[in-house]
């Protein structure tokens, strides 16, 4: 099962497993991180699974489509490693991925 490592908006770092083919999104919900809203159960129609993404990684992210960047358009706290967790799946591949919690819009 890969690693996943989240860092919450207090910055406090907590390292949980998921099951490969698993959204990023998924993981981190189902581990209990409740700033993660993700509103809309991961359409990519909301942003609020907003996660920046540690840059070691950027190489093994799958690519972003139109829709998740208008979306990260939207939010005042875009930078260079903002993705949407629920558009990230979880693979063998990204053993180890470490993500920041956005803060809230
Ligand atoms: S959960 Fe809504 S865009 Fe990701």
């Amino acid at each position: 099962m890969p690693k996943l490592i989240v860092v919450n908006r207090a910055g406090e770092e907590q390292a949980v497993e998921g099951d490969a083919g698993l959204s990023v999104m998924e993981v981190i919900r189902d581990n209990g991180f409740d700033e993660l809203l993700a509103l809309c159960g991961g359409c990519c129609s909301c942003a609020t699974c907003h996660v920046y993404v540690d840059e070691d990684f950027a190489a093994s992210l799958p690519p972003m489509s139109d829709d998740e960047n208008d979306l990260l358009d939207s939010s005042d706290h875009r930078n260079s490693s903002s993705r949407l967790s629920c558009q990230v799946v979880l693979t063998d591949a990204l053993d180890g991925l470490r993500v920041t919690i956005a803060p809230e819009d």
